[in-house]
């Protein structure tokens, strides 16, 4: 097997395509051979030992991948060699082979691709844990996306748009403001050029968005708190821009207004019936054709390190795919 080596985590441009021997599966793991490999922000961090798990050196990055099963080590009940399936392992999907405990992966059926389930369990299940979940977003009301075309932000249209509520997408293109359009945003605000407050008072009549999704933070997390609507929901997903917001607290006063974090790793762990019926949901809108990854491109393993340069410049827009 061949993958790419993190031995030093001071960025993707020390990774190395190394040949290492293939693992043999032990007792509860399964050997895959991976198709594709989505990208997703934690890849960024993890090369650069800036994100929560720091796995011990060296390490093979890529969270989420989509394969078929090779081999099966005892005691795996629900998988069988030459089966597809998906799995979010944190590590190991930038290669061609993996082992990893066999109760990450899931069975794939027959509609969905290996690209398409390589982008999906991610994004989807933090956006709908967030919006459905954590903020209890219900038909009518209307959210605020920030970063609105990256992954994250891309699965947040797309299911609050399939709960029936109004988008408002924020992000600093035209082109990528463009592109929430056509996924199904109502507006959109292309926050490099549009003064972010102005702007939702004048779209939402003075109300402001019932619920924020914010996988950004830095600059804009205060002006949209500002902006939040009486009972508003405001969604701690992620700091992609870097810096970690700090707000006032008696913004959240005056508005009656919530600051929720959403953890979907740790709800997954924690509540894991409650996570298993909400990606039984998620499969089925994707089996419905309410939702589908966004794929801005699918790349070869080999150019990983250009994948990984286009998603540290805000260049992509959905999701950036590897494959084998
Ligand atoms: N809480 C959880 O459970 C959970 C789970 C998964 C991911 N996350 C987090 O969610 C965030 C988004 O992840 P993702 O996979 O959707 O990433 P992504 O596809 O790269 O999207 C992030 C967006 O953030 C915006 N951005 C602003 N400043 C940026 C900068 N300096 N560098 C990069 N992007 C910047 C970009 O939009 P514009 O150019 O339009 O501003 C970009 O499209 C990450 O912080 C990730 O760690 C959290």
């Amino acid at each position: 097997m061949h993958a790419w080596l993190c031995e030093n985590p001071v960025g993707a441009e020390a990774l190395t395509w190394k040949e290492l021997p293939t693992p043999a599966p032990q007792s509860g793991e399964v050997l895959v051979e991976i198709k594709a490999a989505s990208l997703n922000f934690p890849d960024l961090l993890i090369v650069q030992n800036k994100y929560q798990m720091k796995p011990a050196l060296p390490f093979v990055p890529g969270s989420e991948f989509a394969g078929v099963v090779q081999a099966v080590g005892d005691g795996v009940q629900h998988l069988r060699p030459g089966q597809r399936i998906a799995c979010l392992s944190g590590t190991g999907g930038f290669g061609t082979h993996v082992v990893v405990n066999a109760r990450a992966c899931v069975p794939l059926t027959d509609g969905f691709t290996m690209v398409d389930a390589a982008a999906f369990i991610m994004t989807y299940a933090t956006s709908h844990h967030a919006l459905v979940d954590r903020a209890g977003l219900r038909s009518g009301e209307t959210v605020l996306v920030l970063g609105a075309a990256g992954g994250v932000g891309t699965a947040a249209i797309q299911i609050a748009k399939t709960v029936g509520a109004k988008v408002i997408a924020a992000a600093s293109t035209d082109d990528k403001c463009a592109l929430c359009k056509t996924l199904g945003a109502d507006h959109t605000i292309n926050y490099s050029i549009q003064n972010l407050r102005e702007t939702l008072k004048a779209l939402t009549g003075g109300n402001g968005p019932d619920v924020v999704c914010d996988p950004v933070g830095g600059d804009f997390a205060e002006p949209a708190f500002r902006s939040i609507a009486w009972r508003g929901r405001y969604l701690v997903v992620g700091f992609a821009a870097g810096p970690i917001p700090a707000l006032p607290w008696n913004l959240a006063l005056l508005k009656g207004a919530s600051i929720v974090g959403v953890f979907w790793g740790d709800y997954a762990r924690r509540e894991p019936a409650s996570n298993v019926a909400m990606m039984a949901e998620l499969a089925q809108w994707y089996g419905e054709g309410k939702i589908k990854p966004v794929i801005n491109a699918t790349m070869p393993m080999s150019e990983l390190k250009a994948a990984y340069a286009h998603m540290g410049t805000r260049g992509v827009k959905g999701k950036l795919v590897m494959v084998n």
